[in-house]
């Protein structure tokens, strides 16, 4: 019997000894061939009021004991200068095509509801000061989306004018009578959001005679941005692979090729959440490799979307003068038990982490195209960086994998090759890896290397050639399990280890553990 148990014990290790075998994987560099930049702007958040985003998240005011600057909380700030926040969207989404932005400035704030975002009171006292000192603290740049859903060309153009201009205009000396005698910079402007749904329920026509009148008379006056810096204008865009979308893609670009000298546009929006089916429904947590597959498996869809709607502005702007920005994106799942449904509260696992970074080398790789990307959203709402609980603070797996992808913000796109494999959970396949390399501002190579498979370790082989690599070293994100996650109790379950590679017959050497995103720089 004893000798039967050994055997048996014996079969099974037998059968599950190749599981844990790590998967060899030759990846290929070739530094000496250059591609697309990788604009730091593909690492955008996005900030709308909704929930716990804005109050609580950013803002507590200057009498609250948390500590803060000009009632803007400091941990957070801190924790947004370490990922190098390139621009934050805001204050919409649906949000902003109902925000009158004189209800947010000066001394009497105008007091409303939020009827997009559960209904609660919108107190205004976060508004267009608040946020460009935000903006400051984090040295980051203002996304503005002007109201263009019940708002007014009219109003829109004032509040430019208010925030942009030098001279001594009425709109100036309020600005400077509000606290900010210095013209503020306007980065990039979105002319509206989801017109075809939240923002108005406009047909591409009607949205297109709208926009335009938004881009000739919505100027930006700062100085500093007449030559170089110019603001960038965002027209509202597609929001997923269906008819609709592609009639709309198709009708705004169009308009485009034959814009005249009165209007024009930089950059056209996309939104594409990962979500499987709406309403939400996969849990944020205590979910298992099921859920890990499929949610996955779904959000590789954004390389198929971003080439459909390239492929129709490339019809009509070959020379890719507009930017396709995936201003909204990221996992979208059920509200967390027992919060406000319109809060849009979610956990964020390991498998948000690789999530992002299978979505920022899909942006990587069309970066000639998209050059804009704002995950959705930046503290306490969706996909965040960051959730908080009055005091308390923890980052979220995302947050490091940002962290982790600072080189990445301007690099040069390096050519990588490999075998992906793949990775087959019941009805699922993926590719088991996923890779991407540029050379960043400094002229240093970086490889991200993300191995999908929960199961099974990766052994990476690095042939780099154009230069002579020695050494590779960086950090590793993973945890003991897909959902697992940092709470405010222990917020240090998922954080970046270092990780580096061993020399090997001329080559690099990689371990890379399950379920892991890992960014290394080579050394010459
Ligand atoms: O991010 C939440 C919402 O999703 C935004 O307000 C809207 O633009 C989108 O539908």
């Amino acid at each position: 019997m004893r000798s039967l148990l050994i055997g048996l014990t014996l079969i099974v290790i037998a059968i599950a000894a190749p599981r844990m075998a790590a998967q060899k994987v030759e990846l290929s560099i070739d530094a000496s061939k250059p591609g697309a930049k990788i604009d730091r702007n593909l690492f955008g958040q996005f900030a709308e009021h909704l929930g716990h985003g804005i109050y609580d998240g950013i803002w507590v005011g200057s009498d609250s004991t948390i500590p803060n600057t000009r009632g803007i909380r400091n941990d957070v700030v801190v924790a947004l200068k370490a990922i190098h926040v390139p621009n934050v969207r805001w204050p919409g989404g649906c949000f902003a095509d109902e925000y009158h932005w004189r209800d947010g400035i000066g001394p009497q704030r105008i007091v409303r509801l939020n009827p997009n975002w559960g209904g609660v009171i919108e107190p205004n006292t976060f508004g267009t000061h608040e946020f460009m000192d935000f903006i400051d603290q984090i040295g980051s740049e203002a996304y503005v989306s002007v109201n263009v859903g019940s708002g007014t060309p009219h109003e829109a153009a004032d509040w430019l004018e208010y925030m942009t201009a030098a001279q001594a205009t009425t709109l100036e000396k309020e600005r400077a009578a509000n606290g900010h005698p210095a013209p503020y910079k306007v980065a990039w402007l979105g002319l509206g959001n989801e017109s075809w749904d939240c923002g108005g329920n406009m047909t591409p026509e009607y949205y297109l005679d709208r926009m335009k009148i938004f881009s000739r008379f919505v100027r930006n006056y700062n100085p500093a941005q007449m030559e170089k810096d110019q603001m960038l204008k965002i027209a509202v865009g597609p929001g997923g692979s269906e008819q609709r979308w592609t009639e709309w893609t198709e009708a705004v670009m169009k308009a485009y090729q034959q814009h005249t000298w009165s209007w024009d546009i930089n950059g056209l929006s996309m939104h594409n959440y990962t979500v499987v089916k709406w309403p939400p429904a996969f849990k944020s947590i205590g979910f298992g490799e099921d859920e890990y597959a499929q949610i996955l498996k779904t959000t590789l869809d954004m390389d198929d979307l971003i080439k459909k709607h390239s492929a129709i502005m490339d019809k009509y702007d070959l020379q890719k003068k507009v930017a396709l920005v995936v201003d909204e994106w990221g996992g979208w799942y059920a509200p967390l038990p027992g919060s406000n449904p319109g809060f849009l509260v979610q956990q964020n696992s390991l498998r948000d982490a690789i999530l992002a970074a299978l979505n920022i080398n899909i942006f990587a790789r069309h970066a000639d195209r998209v050059r804009g990307a704002n995950i959705a959203q930046m503290i306490n709402v969706l996909q965040a960086m960051i959730l908080t609980d009055h005091e308390k603070m923890a980052l979220t797996p995302t947050y490091y994998v940002y962290k982790m992808y600072v080189p990445f913000q301007d690099s040069t796109c390096v050519p990588v090759t490999f075998e992906a494999g793949s990775y087959k959970h019941g009805d699922f396949t993926l590719p088991r890896v996923d890779a991407m390399a540029a050379r960043s501002k400094d002229g240093k190579l970086w490889v991200e290397i993300t191995n999908v498979d929960p199961h099974q370790a990766a052994e990476v082989e690095l042939n780099v050639t154009g230069i002579n690599a020695k050494s590779a070293s960086g950090e590793i994100l993973t945890a003991p399990k897909v959902d697992s996650v940092n709470t405010f109790e222990s917020p240090n379950t998922i954080v970046p280890k270092p990780i580096s590679a061993r020399a090997h017959g001329g080559k690099l050497i990689l371990q890379l553990e399950p379920k892991s995103v890992s960014v290394v720089s080579v050394e010459q």
